[in-house]
Order: C-alpha cells, then sequence, then structure tokens
C-alpha cells in the first residue's frame, strides 16, 4: 500500500474531471441527435440551398424520412445505388447483396435528400442519418448518388452543401461517411468538398478496401468551439420539437 501523496490525489481529480468531462460531452451529443431526429421539418434549415440553377439544370430539392419517401422514389433511390454501386461493391469483400442495401436504405433513421429536374426527373440522392458515431454527434452521409446524365455540373457538391449545413443547424460534430479506396471518382470528388480522413478510418497497415471520411461542422472549425458555446441556429430555434436540455 503507498502512501497517498498530494501529486497522487490531484492526478486522481484530473482523471475524474476528465471522465466527468466527456460524459457531458457524450450525452450533450446524445441530446443533440436526438433533437435533430425529431425534427419535423429539415427544409426551414437549409431551404436557401435546395434550389440549384446552372446554365444546364434547374433542380429542386425537399428532405424527407424515410417513412414519408414515395415508394416509387423509394424504388429509383434504391435501383440507382445498384446500378452505381453494385459493381463496386462485388469488387471488394462487403460483396454485393441487394437485400441487405435495401434493409440499410428503409431502416427507419434513414433521411433522405431528394433532388429533381423542374420537369420532374430524379436526379440525385442523399441517404443520411443523425447518429452517435465513436461518441461523436455526426450526420453520416450514407449514400450520395448521382444519374449519370446529372454528374460534372455541381449537383452532388451543392447535395454535401445541404448535409453540411444541416449538421451545423443541428449541431453535429461533422458529416462522416464511409467511401470504397477502389472509387477513384469518388474520393476525388470528396476531397475537392473539402473531406478529409477522419480520425476513425482504419489505418494504412489494415489493409482496408474503405476509408472514412469527414468535414467538420463551421461551429467546430472553429478550433475550441465546444457545443455549449455554440448556440443553436435560429433555423433550429425556430422548428425544433421537444428539445430534453
Ligand atoms: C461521385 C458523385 C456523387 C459526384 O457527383 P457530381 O454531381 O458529379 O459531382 P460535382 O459535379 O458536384 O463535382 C464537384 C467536384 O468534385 C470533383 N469530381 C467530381 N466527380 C469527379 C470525377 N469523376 N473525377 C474527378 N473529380 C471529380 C471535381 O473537382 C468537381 O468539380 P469540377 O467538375 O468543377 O471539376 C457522382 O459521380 C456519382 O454519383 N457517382 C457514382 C456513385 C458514387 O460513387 N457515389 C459516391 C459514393 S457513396
Amino acid at each position: 500500500m503507498g502512501k497517498k501523496t498530494q501529486a497522487n490525489v490531484n492526478k486522481n481529480k484530473e482523471k475524474r474531471n476528465a471522465r466527468k468531462q466527456e460524459q457531458r460531452r457524450i450525452a450533450d451529443g446524445m441530446s443533440s441527435v436526438n433533437s435533430a431526429n425529431k425534427l419535423k421539418d429539415l427544409a426551414t434549415l437549409c431551404k436557401e440551398l435546395l434550389v440549384y440553377r446552372n446554365n444546364e439544370l434547374e433542380v429542386e430539392m425537399y428532405i424527407q424520412r424515410v417513412t414519408e419517401l414515395d415508394k416509387n422514389v423509394l424504388q429509383w433511390a434504391i435501383d440507382l445505388t445498384e446500378r452505381n454501386m453494385k459493381h463496386l461493391y462485388e469488387t471488394c469483400a462487403w460483396g454485393w447483396n441487394r437485400d441487405r442495401k435495401v434493409e440499410e436504405m428503409t431502416d427507419e433513421g434513414a433521411w433522405y435528400l431528394v433532388a429533381r429536374e423542374k420537369k420532374g426527373t430524379l436526379l440525385a440522392f442523399s441517404h443520411f442519418r443523425f447518429d452517435m458515431d465513436f461518441g461523436d454527434p455526426v450526420l453520416y452521409c450514407y449514400e450520395v448518388q448521382v444519374e449519370a446524365e446529372g454528374r460534372r455540373r455541381g449537383l452532388g457538391q451543392r447535395v454535401l452543401s445541404v448535409l453540411e449545413k444541416l449538421a451545423d443547424a443541428t449541431r453535429m460534430r461533422c458529416v462522416r461517411l464511409t467511401a470504397l479506396t477502389h472509387n477513384p471518382s469518388a474520393s476525388a470528388f470528396f476531397r475537392a468538398c473539402g473531406y478529409s480522413l477522419d480520425e476513425t478510418s482504419p489505418g494504412k497497415d489494415e489493409a482496408a478496401h474503405y476509408e472514412i471520411l469527414s468535414k467538420l461542422t463551421e461551429n467546430q472549425q472553429g478550433g475550441d468551439a465546444t457545443q455549449e458555446t455554440c448556440p443553436l441556429s435560429d433555423g433550429m430555434k425556430a422548428v425544433q420539437v421537444g428539445n430534453p436540455q
């Protein structure tokens, strides 16, 4: 039995404080995730980004929970994912399993951002969720898929901008996603949009066929910005329901 020195007492106190701080950080994160998932209308948080025009395109976007999504739109999203991704899944350890993909895409926590041309043609979508991931509150982008004829017109980038705005307004730490390392166009796209290797990504020595990328929300990019010092955006205040805080 060692003697209880002042240095030991201080060290234990520091450890206890650090543990308490971490518990509070996780509880705050869970509270933000729960609040985000209870929101009725995410569009009010990002409405200035939901119309996208350039020389060739006039696109409108809307956001719905999977449970509200039109069945034909959901079917189109599943088919587009299969057309875009099947061959990439088949050439890695994941393999392609349509039923498993459908199960993931219809999880009750799934939100959808859908982009369609003014005349009605569906062009792009993202499946995303507000969730805790490795102790962080994140907007996890499960899917961003653009029809071949809609690519290289800035639409994918706009879809990510909407997700980033939503993540910021709902006090998430970042937008996080999983990308296949043998999908070079996606890798170039995400990097061009400011995404970089996340701390939770497998190390190079693990030889994984995927990597985790992320981009911090604006409220986190300030450096020390913590959830306590980062107030809710006005938009979120306006539509928030039942914030347990
Ligand atoms: C990857 C994808 C989402 C990009 O969408 P997009 O609408 O074509 O992308 P954007 O037009 O917004 O591109 C923004 C920037 O990203 C980069 N980029 C996009 N596609 C690229 C490609 N194929 N090769 C290299 N860079 C690319 C460019 O810098 C581009 O800017 P620029 O066109 O001015 O040079 C789209 O190609 C796609 O749906 N691919 C198939 C599915 C997929 O791989 N999804 C991602 C994994 S879940």
